[in-house]
């Protein structure tokens, strides 16, 4: 596990898009596209319209399969979509093909979306080679964590934590009386490179709570995403890394 303390969310935001750069060019030189999986929320927004800026054209888009981690149950242009948010701050403003752009079907009914989770899981299993056990292997996945802890849409205490046999799943979070569609722990553990992006003083607590703990806090979901195949960083600003002690 790499923890990196950068200056503030700018420097958070280069260092992942120098990754990305990392990972296209590393698949294109073995011949083969690459795939990651966005993460949702705000602290990503940063780094995507970076992507689209001084990063676009360090990128060969047409070489990238872009997913998902996670998607709250709301049509693709409600303002709360993960999906609108990486479409109006990256998609739209790189050459990426749209069918190399991956969206989960989140936004309908209670049985549309069921059907659309087995849906997304099936792209997985099309798209991505796998692990032993029939793992889909993401190249890169970014995610952010909660001040609660949580990750993706895996929420303190929520049933998706338990799930070992499914990819995507829909998830009750009472937390927020909401359902949400998220990978679970075994494809994200899964994947060649997990980064995670946390910035802010909010963070701090959680931060400070998993990386003092003796064994790494496995109490809160983020802390349990440990790829043993991959490579994990935490890029953390400096207010996120206020209470990591010395
Ligand atoms: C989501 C994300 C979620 C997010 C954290 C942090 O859909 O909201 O996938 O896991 O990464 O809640 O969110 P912020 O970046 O907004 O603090």
């Amino acid at each position: 596990m790499n923890i990196e303390v950068l200056a503030d969310p700018d420097a958070v935001a280069r260092r992942a898009a120098r990754t990305l750069v990392s990972v296209v060019t590393r698949a294109r030189a073995g011949g083969r596209s690459a795939s990651i999986a966005l993460s949702g929320g705000s602290t990503p927004k940063r780094l995507f319209r970076l992507l689209a800026g001084s990063f676009r054209d360090r990128i060969d888009w047409e070489s990238l399969d872009v997913f998902f981690g996670d998607e709250r149950c709301v049509p693709a242009d409600h303002e709360d979509s993960n999906y609108r948010s990486a479409r109006e701050t990256l998609l739209s403003r790189v050459p990426i093909p749209e069918e190399r752009v991956h969206r989960m079907q989140a936004g309908g009914e209670d049985s549309d979306v069921e059907r659309g989770a087995a849906s997304y899981e099936e792209t997985l299993r099309r798209l991505l080679p796998k692990r032993e056990g029939g793992v889909p292997i993401l190249d890169l996945v970014w995610l952010g964590m909660g001040d609660d802890g949580h990750t993706a849409s895996l929420f303190p205490g929520t049933r998706a934590l338990d799930v070992t046999d499914r990819w995507v799943v829909v998830n009750e979070v009472p937390q927020l009386a909401a359902r949400r569609m998220t990978l679970t722990f075994p494809v994200l553990n899964a994947a060649r490179w997990v980064q995670f992006l946390v910035t802010g003083r909010s963070k701090a607590r959680v931060a400070g709570e998993i990386f003092r703990a003796a064994a790494p806090g496995t109490m809160y979901p983020a802390a349990r995403v440990l790829p043993p195949q991959g490579r994990l960083d935490w890029l953390l600003d400096r207010e996120a890394a206020a209470e990591l002690g010395s």
